[in-house]
């Protein structure tokens, strides 16, 4: 039985974020009204819009209030505005600290690509035929994002690229679980032909495939799986890779669906904490407050919401289906539109989702 007490917490953040976050505010409402649920939503801020308020990219006070809601949906943050702060100061820190605390190490970001949007991917059409259904499982709160020593130090600029057994193993477990409720296919990606982490890595991970003889695991280099993901990536059906390297391959998925503005994603710790939920896209601040902006990540984010930290897969499924539905009736946000589709605003398509769930 899904929860019907909710807290969400909203962090809008910055660019389009408000405009798309908005979307998702009204799409749960309208769940939550229907299922009579006693839903309480609490906003808060971060990034940039934190910084001008606050002086810092996150407080501790929102953090401890992400901390006691059941799920956190984040919008994108960061902006030239702000882009000459350093460090500490940046937009970015306050997300990699609202990662970091809520303990959220395993970032889902699934890719499929809806056959009725295939010819808005710069793919050619053969590369897609097989059909493109992958989850990229990023590990969030470990790798050269976090690994100490880090710094300038005089000359010198050091990350440290590093990850414990621990780290390996739980996010592992996470991938294994996954693919059992899809194809049964995991790839490791790493770079162990290099990488002293890397090679612990795929220790680890084919220690934790022997857990799971149902599902058939292979490594792959990233340079490799660089490669394939844009030259066969019907081959894929969930890859878990580490931290930088799943940010770089999520983004080269993000092409296959033709616009990042699709692409959603859940971060989730340990049972019992705060799933944290964002659209993969940045803050867009070139169309930041015209309408043009994308909702369908953070609409299908949401969904996952329902799914990971609600426990209403059903309300899930069925969000998924009118965001799709919409999307297969060419009723499209510019960025994702074909000749002959109709073009409307983040705010006439999340109107068109809610027409369609009611
Ligand atoms: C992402 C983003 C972030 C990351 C940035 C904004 C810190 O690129 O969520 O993919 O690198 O994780
Ligand atoms: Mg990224």
């Amino acid at each position: 039985m899904g929860k019907n007490r909710a807290r969400v917490m909203l962090l809008p953040g910055d660019g389009v974020g408000p405009e798309v976050t908005a979307e998702v505010e009204a799409v749960l409402r309208q769940i939550a009204d229907r299922g009579h649920w006693e839903l309480s939503v609490v906003e808060g801020l971060i990034g940039g819009a934190s910084i001008d308020r606050y002086g810092l990219p996150v407080t501790d006070a929102t953090l401890a209030s992400c901390r006691t809601a059941d799920a956190v949906f984040k919008g994108p943050v960061g902006g030239p505005k702000w882009d000459h702060l350093r460090g500490e100061q940046r937009c970015e820190a306050g997300l990699l600290r609202l990662r970091k605390e809520l303990d959220a190490f395993a970032n889902l970001r699934p890719t499929a690509v809806r056959p009725s949007l295939a010819s808005v991917s710069p793919l050619r059409p053969e590369r897609l035929a097989e059909g493109v259904d992958l989850l990229i499982v990023r590990e969030l709160t470990g790798c050269a994002y976090f690994g100490q020593p880090k710094g300038r130090f005089g000359d010198r600029a050091v990350d440290t690229m590093a990850y414990t057994v621990d780290e390996v193993r739980r996010l592992a477990r996470v991938g294994f679980e996954l693919a059992r409720s899809r194809k049964r296919r995991v790839t490791s990606v790493d770079k162990a032909n290099v990488l002293e982490s890397s090679r612990l890595w795929r220790d680890v991970v084919t220690e934790v495939a022997a857990e799971y003889p149902d599902v058939q695991l292979e490594h792959q280099l990233v340079d490799s799986c660089a490669m394939l993901l844009i030259s066969r990536p019907s081959l894929f059906d969930v890859i878990i890779t580490g931290n930088l390297f799943g940010d770089i391959l999520s983004d080269e998925a993000g092409v296959l669906v033709g616009s990042l503005g699709m692409l959603p994603s859940a971060s989730l710790g340990s049972p019992g904490t705060p799933g944290l939920y964002e659209p993969v896209h940045g803050a867009a601040p070139d169309i930041a407050g015209q309408g043009k902006a994308n909702p369908v990540g953070s609409l299908l984010s949401l969904a996952l919401l329902l799914r990971y930290s609600l426990d209403h897969p059903d309300e899930a499924a069925r969000l998924e289906a009118a965001i799709g539905s919409v999307l297969d009736d060419g009723i499209r946000t510019m960025d994702v539109a074909g000749s002959g589709d109709h073009v409307v605003s983040t705010a006439a398509f999340g109107q068109e989702v809610r027409r369609r769930l009611a």
